[in-house]
């Protein structure tokens, strides 16, 4: 009698998570790639992180997507990170290596860039970029953007202290400064949103300035609705709006290539999220 191989085990945990588009995602990229395993969402309670993760781990479990609230926990849990990752202080990714420990990694600002430069063939090289925000989601993209080396990078934030630190903290990795919204000098060709204000459908308190004809604005959040942001760089004659949906399906492929050793099409995933969210 021929016994099934048991399946790798993947999943996506945070909190909350019943949203999560991963579990989809990865079962599209595991049929295109015929991979046998399986990927699920998990909520974990606010103090059971280290422990059900360990549990994960020492059961079939291979690879993790964390997501909020744990991408701390997750970077102290693991034993090996990679140079993105500590960078990053935070991360999205975990996988069991043949050894048994943890390697972390974050490929949240590879997603990022991905679409921008492959799936919206905009380039960031030697262009002018400004990222708005300076909290974790921005943290995590710095070290990808500056690998692509723009002529400048300004972080400008709310609290401007924290846009300042940001910038001190990746001055060696290229041209960056930081600043508040209101110093925000002179237009730019990228400007990608990094706050949270999109969430609550606010709009950071930016000058219209900072736009001009050939403008490509980013938002790193995504809904069926343009986003807030979205649609004021439109109103101010920005020359292309993207939302984050690319970066959610660039990030999730970046893992399952750390996972699986293949690359899925990001493409036929990223069609099939739109139709379901128009339908
Ligand atoms: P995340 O993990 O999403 O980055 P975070 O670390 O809490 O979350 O950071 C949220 C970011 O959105 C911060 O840059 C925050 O600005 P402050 O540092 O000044 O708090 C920014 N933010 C949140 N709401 C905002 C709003 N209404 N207008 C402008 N910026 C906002």
């Amino acid at each position: 009698m021929q016994m099934t191989q048991p399946k790798d085990q993947y999943a996506v945990v945070g909190n909350p998570i019943s949203h999560s588009k991963s579990p989809n995602i990865h079962a599209q990229f595991a049929e295109q790639t015929e991979q046998v395993m399986s990927y699920h969402a998990q909520l974990i309670e606010l103090d059971d992180f280290e422990k059900e993760v360990a549990a994960f781990f020492q059961e079939r479990g291979r690879g993790l997507n964390v997501t909020v609230p744990f991408k701390e926990q997750a970077y102290t849990f693991a034993d090996q990170h990679s140079e993105r990752a500590k960078r990053a202080g935070a991360v999205n990714t975990l996988i069991k290596q043949t050894d048994g420990s943890i390697l972390a990694d974050n490929t949240d600002g590879a997603g990022l860039v991905r679409d921008i430069t492959v799936n919206q063939n905009v380039t960031i090289t030697a262009k002018r970029v400004l990222l708005l925000g300076a909290g974790g989601a921005v943290r995590g993209v710095c070290q990808p953007i500056l690998a692509e080396q723009p002529q400048q990078l300004v972080i400008a934030n709310r609290t401007v202290s924290k846009a300042v630190a940001l910038a001190d903290y990746f001055a060696d990795l290229g041209q960056v400064s930081g600043c508040g919204f209101n110093q925000i000098e002179g237009a730019f060709d990228v400007i990608i949103n990094g706050t949270s204000a999109s969430l609550a459908g606010d709009l950071p308190p930016i000058p219209a300035s900072i736009i001009h004809a050939d403008s490509v604005c980013y938002d790193m959040m995504y809904s069926h609705e343009p986003t807030v942001f979205n649609r004021w760089a439109e109103q101010q004659g920005a020359s292309k709006t993207i939302d984050g949906l690319g970066m959610l399906v660039e990030q999730a492929a970046e893992s399952f290539f750390l996972w699986r050793g293949v690359r899925p099409d990001t493409d036929k995933v990223m069609q099939q999220l739109r139709q379901a969210s128009a339908a």
